[in-house]
């Protein structure tokens, strides 16, 4: 299959979404760029459609996706919002939609067990990219997971969707760089008899000081052999296929002869720095300078995927601190660290 690639530029972007609409209304699945990573979307209620997403991807069918809104009123249309949470859902919504925020939510009838992988409930967004967005509200909700084959890094431009989906999807729309450059933030709004709770399934772009300011925050880990409240916290989520370790101090890292080495860096200089240590093969810097942690996490899939192409035995990364967005790519950073040990 050819696979179409269309730039979205300022003038002409309603354009892209015209074809995108109407290749999700012939049951066609379709790459769209939002402001965390490109995602993959299907009509969220054609289920033929929605195993197109999974045999691309070659993603498991016990994976759920997250349906896609592009006004808040259609959260009715594929969510039932108990009333014990609804002030609590209203606040968030308000607060963080369009946005970086996925809510789980008990589902609506409508929504195939397919998109959901069998859950009674449904992870919901409503993105604040005006692509993403137009689509959903025009055509109506869509499911879609990250652009990314099953396990791989997700990615945050169109270049990475053609190198990850190319010849396998007819179409995707180029809207650029990802504002964000991670996955949203997931969490589980819930009452308990102490308040409302938010079970943080997912770190991502709304940290958790954005949520406090809400509600309480739990962290919600997999244990293992327990059942998965989110699979995308699987450790083979987000790793690259050269294994990684995060170096914290100069000690922890013997470099061996012969072997080629590459060095992700936060500031590529300065006190913590390890780019002194040894004869990198390659070198990538989340934010050079002074170190911002909203660029680092922007920059951190297109490094990694860099550091994946060079041929390297071994990524050695810097952590970050974990503090507002530092948290969710220690997350990232943590997890491709567990997949090869
Ligand atoms: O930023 C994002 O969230 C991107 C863009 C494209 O929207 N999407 C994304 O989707 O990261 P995906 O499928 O790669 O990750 C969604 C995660 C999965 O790990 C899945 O397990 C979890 O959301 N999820 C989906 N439905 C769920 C549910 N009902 N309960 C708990 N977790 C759920
Ligand atoms: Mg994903």
């Amino acid at each position: 299959m050819d696979t179409q690639l269309l730039v979205a530029d300022f003038e002409d972007w309603r354009e892209t979404v015209t074809e995108a609409v109407a290749l999700l209304e012939q049951g066609e699945v379709v790459a769209l760029p939002t402001e965390t990573v490109y995602g993959l979307a299907a009509c969220a209620f054609n289920a033929e459609a929605v195993a197109k997403i999974f045999e691309v991807k070659e993603r498991p069918s016990f994976d759920p996706l997250i349906v896609h809104i592009g006004r808040k009123s259609d959260l009715k249309k594929v969510a039932v919002v108990p009333e014990e949470i609804r002030e609590l859902v209203d606040e968030l919504i308000e607060a963080h939609w369009p946005g970086a925020l996925t809510l789980v939510l008990p589902k609506h009838e409508d929504i195939p067990d397919l998109v959901t992988s069998g859950l009674p409930t449904v992870a919901v967004r409503l993105s604040a990219h005006e692509i993403m967005c137009e689509v959903a509200k025009v055509h109506g909700p869509i499911a879609a997971p990250s652009a990314n084959r099953y396990g791989r890094i997700s990615p945050t431009s169109a270049q990475a969707v053609m190198d990850e989906l190319g010849g396998r999807i007819p179409l995707i729309i180029d809207g650029g760089a990802c504002r964000d450059g991670l996955e949203s933030t997931i969490i589980a709004p819930t009452m308990t008899e102490k308040g409302p709770v938010l079970r943080l399934l997912r770190p991502g772009p709304v940290s958790k000081e954005d949520l406090r300011l809400i509600a309480k925050v739990e962290r919600v880990r997999n244990k293992p052999g327990a059942t998965v409240e989110a699979p995308g916290q699987r450790a083979s989520h987000y790793a690259p296929a050269t294994p990684l370790m995060i170096v914290t101090k100069p000690g922890e890292f013997v470099p061996e002869e012969g072997k080629k080495y590459g060095l992700l860096t936060y500031r590529g200089s300065g006190g913590a720095c390890l780019i002194d240590l040894t004869d990198w093969t390659a070198t990538q810097t989340l934010s050079p300078g002074k170190g911002k942690l909203s660029e680092a996490a922007v920059r951190l899939f297109y490094c990694l995927r860099q550091l994946d192409a060079a041929g390297l035995d071994l990524i050695v990364a810097e952590p970050v601190a974990n503090t507002g967005v530092g948290v969710a790519i220690m997350d990232r950073l943590k997890r491709a660290a567990a997949a090869h040990s």
